[in-house]
């Protein structure tokens, strides 16, 4: 009988619930032993009653949640190698050979180097006496898949990642609200998104919420002619009789001298143009909230994909990554993804703008 633990790791994201169950549940309905691995690679290190087998029923309820209700964390021992080491461990102990990580990419880096590591852990924990060669015997391939929750869009190979549609529709839903003050008192509103490096969010509530200017990453402004440039746009939207303004800046915008755009900056540039100006940074509630249909049924087709990559792999395969492209859930290298990930990181570096941009799903704007 095949046992797989499911862990949440980084930033939470709406739709980490859903996957969760999925996992839990297609696992059972495929006759495995499913555990949830509590507080994300800290309750790996840590073991005991942080590893908890799952029922079927110990997940009812969780498709409409939001959050993950198994904990989630940046944890910094399972950077270092004794954490791992100590990871390995509880899971040999637990009988567990198959782990499940959503998370983002760092999450998922981890969980790659975790199995490319696995055999020498193993290794490492017997000639310290930690466990015998028959207790390890069993356990020499560790089967990894990763699903990808986070909110920022970031993720190569794949379209979508578990949370995104949510934040985007909880940052839709703010924008509105603040588009009726501003209309009434005729103001401006600088609205800071998350996203970390990646504008997609940013960039889809801008046109989701008809926004004046938006500010992202990839499409790094020129540093001596962007304020010319807003002023012209918002005063021309203006003279059409628009009562209110609305600017979007992704918290990783940058002109193309790779200097940060920050609120404050644009909220300056508004003033000077004459507006009543206010800065809203909607922070953490980006996260918060119950997943939207498209993020319960990617979590859903993703997680139950999940179980069928673990129950099909080979020692031979590659980790994968779950993803979905052009509508179909996809299977892609996880290394892979996350080096085509970094791309974008050492083309903004470069100044390669219009590759930055290509390689994220923000490239339907080109
Ligand atoms: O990666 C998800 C994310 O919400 C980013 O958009 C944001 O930059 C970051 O996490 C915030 O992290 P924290 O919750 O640790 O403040």
């Amino acid at each position: 009988k095949k046992k797989i633990a499911v862990l949440t790791s980084g930033g939470d994201s709406q739709g980490m619930c859903s996957a969760v169950r999925a996992v839990v549940r297609a696992g059972i309905f495929y006759d495995c032993d499913v555990f949830a691995i509590y507080e994300g690679y800290s309750g790996l290190v840590q073991g005991g009653s942080l590893i908890k087998k799952m029922q079927w029923q110990d997940v009812r309820g969780w498709l409409a949640l939001g959050g993950t209700l198994i904990g989630t964390a940046r944890c910094m021992e399972f950077r270092e190698k004794w954490g791992r080491l100590q990871a390995a461990k509880n899971m040999v102990v637990n009988g567990i050979d198959a782990l499940v990580v959503c998370g983002g990419d760092g999450s998922l880096t981890g969980a790659d180097l975790f199995r490319s590591e696995w055999p020498s852990l193993l290794e490492e924990l017997v000639s310290k006496g930690e466990l015998t060669k028959e207790e390890v015997a069993p356990y020499q391939n560790l089967t990894i898949v990763g699903l990808v929750g986070s909110i920022d869009n970031d993720m190569a190979g794949t379209d979508s990642t578990i949370g995104a549609n949510s934040s985007l529709e909880r940052i839709r839903e703010m924008v509105d609200y603040i588009d009726a003050t501003a209309t009434s008192h005729s103001r401006a509103f600088v609205v800071e998104v998350m996203g970390r490096h990646c504008g997609w969010l940013a960039l889809n509530a801008g046109i989701a919420t008809g926004a004046d200017y938006i500010f992202i990453p990839e499409r790094a402004a020129n540093p001596s002619t962007w304020k010319d440039e807003l002023k012209v746009v918002c005063a021309r939207h203006r003279a059409k009789g628009k009562r209110n303004t609305t600017v979007i800046v992704a918290e990783g915008a940058l002109d193309s001298d790779l200097k940060p755009i920050t609120s404050e900056d644009v909220k300056n540039v508004l003033v000077e143009l004459g507006l009543d100006t206010r800065i809203t940074t909607l922070g953490h509630v980006q996260r918060g909230g119950v997943a939207v249909a498209s993020d319960r049924l990617l979590a859903t087709l993703q997680g139950v994909e999940a179980v069928k990559a673990v129950l099909e792999l080979t020692p031979a395969d590659p980790s994968p990554l779950i993803g979905i492209l052009e509508n179909k859930i996809i299977r892609t290298p996880l290394v892979e993804a996350v080096k085509n990930t970094k791309l974008v990181a050492t083309a903004i570096a470069a100044k390669d703008f219009d590759k930055a941009i290509s390689l994220r799903n923000t490239d339907f704007i080109e």
